[in-house]
């Protein structure tokens, strides 16, 4: 299980930056005459007259890097990697939150007894039962694990507004729990106690705890691997495949006129997860293209059985979730539609395919994923933060 250890043992206990705040473990290490230099920086709450520090100490774009950088990771700018800062701005322009969303028809349908059927009942539970533990393993992992190993500001600013929309998921799925009275200790322990959902997050735990771990630091081959391997399994496998199914699930109710006001918060959350994972795919890539000796056939297999397992996982819940035809889905078509996202995910990472050609079977999901400007999808209300149209997918 999760052990989040937040104090560094006496061995490894970080430096301490000026003011005697401790650094984090990866804090670059500095030029000495730098702003973090022993010397050169003025003790704050002192009458000294501040010192001019060397220019030579400015951040020099071309020395940023994903990982491993030397650069001061507390200057945002000069930009580096672009394509980040204008994702981080994307995502602000997306900006929702749950209680937003009416719920009334969603909470009459389910107090209805014959609103919906058994099964579609057991989707709602099991899809909650998943998601409202999972942004929060989602969420921990970045503030407590990868945040801390990012060198490039602007990437760690997009990390920064990513664990806050995994704070506003969390509150999503628990905002549809309360709206529908449903037992909060059930779903909430789903994760522990549902098989097919602790399974998924079993598989998860040991690459949040890898680089979680206060000891863990990048800076050779082993650990910088690790580290990648952690964000392949969290955008492609989690963000990028686990969460699939039970989107297609709670979408598909909202195509046919039922829990419209679930469906649309799933919506925006699936909306904040493409971008989630099309950032994870350009970090992953970047590091590739600085870092070309992390990717060795002997990775590249280990990452390939990872996504075999990871589309077993997922299958096994598509079962345990639809053990009967529902909603004009059933198992049999997820297992073509998971090969199919499994495919496109190892192609977005430059990774052979692990299966033959496999046609998606909800094409239906690929335009909402694509959808440009659809206003008031479910007849809901919508909130623009945005004054361009809150739904862009871009
Ligand atoms: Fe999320
Ligand atoms: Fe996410």
């Amino acid at each position: 299980m999760l052990t989040w250890n937040d104090e560094p043992s006496p061995q490894t206990a970080a430096p301490l930056a000026a003011g005697g705040a401790p650094m984090p473990a990866s804090m670059p290490a500095r030029p000495a005459t730098g702003v973090f230099g022993d010397s050169a920086l003025p003790t704050p709450g002192l009458t000294q007259k501040p010192q001019a520090v060397d220019s030579a100490t400015r951040v020099n774009v071309a020395d940023k890097r994903i990982i491993n950088g030397q650069t001061d990771v507390n200057q945002l700018v000069p930009f580096k990697y672009k394509w980040a800062w204008e994702k981080y701005i994307a995502t602000c322009a997306n900006h929702w939150m749950p209680q937003e969303i009416n719920m009334s028809r969603d909470i009459a349908l389910w107090k209805n007894p014959t609103g919906l059927t058994e099964d579609e009942r057991r989707i709602i539970k099991r899809n909650l039962g998943f998601f409202v533990t999972a942004d929060s393993l989602a969420a921990n992992n970045i503030v407590l694990g990868t945040y801390r190993h990012i060198t490039a500001p602007e990437c760690r600013q997009f990390l920064l507004r990513q664990a806050f929309e995994e704070a506003i998921h969390t509150h999503a799925y628990q905002y549809i729990v309360e709206s529908l009275d449903l037992d909060e200790s059930e779903i909430f322990n789903a994760y522990n106690e549902v098989p097919s959902i602790r399974a998924k997050d079993q598989f998860l735990i040991p690459f949040i705890d890898a680089i979680a771990d206060p000891h863990f630091k990048t800076g050779t081959l082993e650990a910088d691997q690790t580290l990648l391997k952690s964000l392949i399994v969290f955008a492609c496998l989690m963000e990028g495949l686990f969460f699939y199914v039970g989107f297609t699930q709670i979408l598909a109710l909202g195509r046919q006129n039922k829990m419209t006001g679930a469906a649309e918060q799933y919506m925006y959350i699936l909306r904040d997860e493409s971008m989630h994972c099309n950032f994870g795919i350009d970090l992953i890539n970047t590091i590739k293209l600085e870092n070309p000796q992390l990717w060795t056939p002997a990775f590249r297999e280990e990452i390939r059985g990872l996504f075999a397992k990871a589309v077993d996982l997922e299958y096994a819940y598509a079962e345990d979730t639809m053990p009967r035809g529902v909603l004009g889905l059933n198992a049999p078509m997820f297992k073509s539609y998971l090969r199919f996202i499994a495919n496109r995910r190892c192609q977005q990472i430059g990774i052979e395919p692990l299966f033959a050609q496999e046609e998606n079977p909800f094409p239906w999901m690929a335009e909402m994923i694509d959808l440009k400007k659809e206003r008031n999808f479910f007849e809901t209300r919508v909130i623009e933060y945005q004054t361009g149209g809150a739904l862009n997918w871009e």
